[in-house]
């Protein structure tokens, strides 16, 4: 049965986050900061007062979407025209360099499948860095899974569909990802996909068209539970980490937990994506096309996952999606 989704909270005091709030995201992010030896200054550390008000009076800011490990996300209206917008908040110079190359990246996007960018702006004195993107309404892919008992077959097969479409859209304008997850991808009233957090992708360097798979990277990056096996591989990853993602959110959309309480060392995550791959196969209530598609993107070898060039991207009903 389909999720009824929940409309948004309405304003109150209590939705406008304070001091104490932020204490232990700032904390939380400290720490980090420390762990990775970067230089710290003291805005880093001190939430600006006014933030939660305004930015140049152009914005009023209502309530927190959410946030991760770089940023928070507040909606706010902007006051002019009265629009609803998603404002991504980020400090400290590495954060504030992160958020400009997500900005630029989504500008190159000319699709629903993202959000749009409105403005960016930053603020030198509190170091800290603002974009202000559309706001999507719907919820987290995390969210909506947690919330079914159960999907229904043609909804999987739906949005994995969607997925699909917009994997290849990236790799067309080679663009990789790299951090596909249920957190970052949201789902919108009318049951499309919306793809967020383009904060660690990359720009592939190379121009020819179908071999996207040529560059290798080797920074550390995305959330270990949902990350392709290779990424802590000193041989490096490619962009079928992307490919990866797509089987994870299928493992997760047919039902499977990843245990990352019991398995939180690096040993045992990638023991247990052994069998990511079994359980697809035995999921008998999809397709055995779709089967066999997100089984071969849970290939612990990346080499044997599909490429966007392979017959399941190019599938009539892909194909129209990524034509809308
Ligand atoms: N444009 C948006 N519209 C609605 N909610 C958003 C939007 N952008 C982000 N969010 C919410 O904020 C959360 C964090 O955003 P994200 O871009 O993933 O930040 P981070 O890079 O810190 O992980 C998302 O999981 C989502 O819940
Ligand atoms: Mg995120």
């Amino acid at each position: 049965m389909r999720k009824k989704y929940s409309k948004n909270k309405a304003q109150s005091a209590k939705d406008i986050p304070t001091l104490q709030d932020e204490a232990p995201l700032i904390m939380k992010k400290r720490k980090n900061l420390l762990r990775k030896n970067l230089t710290l200054s003291l805005t880093d550390f001190i939430a600006k007062p006014e933030e939660t008000y305004d930015i140049n009076n152009e914005y009023k800011f209502l309530e927190k979407l959410g946030f991760g490990t770089y940023s928070q996300v507040q909606r706010a209206t902007r006051l002019k025209d009265g629009t609803s917008v998603a404002i991504k908040i980020c400090s400290g110079s590495t954060s504030i360099e992160l958020l400009k190359k997500e900005k630029l990246l989504l500008e190159e996007l000319d699709s629903e499948f993202f959000p749009q960018i409105f403005d960016f702006k930053v603020d030198k004195v509190w170091n800290k860095a603002y974009l202000v993107m559309e706001h999507i309404k719907g919820e987290t892919l995390d969210n909506y899974i947690r919330n079914c008992c159960k999907i229904p077959k043609e909804i999987i097969e739906d949005l994995i569909c969607q997925l699909c479409a917009i994997i290849k859209y990236l790799h067309s304008k080679k663009i990789c990802h790299r951090d596909i997850k249920p957190e970052n991808i949201m789902v919108t009233e009318n049951m499309t996909l919306r793809v967020l957090d383009f904060n660690i992708s990359k720009k592939l360097k190379n121009t020819q068209e179908d071999i996207i798979r040529d560059e290798v990277f080797y920074t550390q990056v995305s959330t270990p539970k949902y990350s392709a096996p290779e990424i802590t591989s000193k041989s490096g990853y490619t962009s079928a980490i992307d490919i990866w993602g797509i089987g994870i959110i299928g493992y997760l959309l047919c039902g499977g937990s990843l245990t990352t309480e019991e398995f939180n060392e690096a040993e045992g995550i990638y023991q247990e994506k052994k069998y990511f791959k079994q359980y697809i196969q035995d999921s008998h209530f999809i397709s055995k096309d779709l089967r066999d598609f997100l089984s071969t993107c849970l290939s612990l070898d990346p080499a044997e996952r599909p490429t966007t060039k392979s017959h399941f991207f190019n599938s009539d009903i892909i194909n129209s999606i990524v034509g809308t």
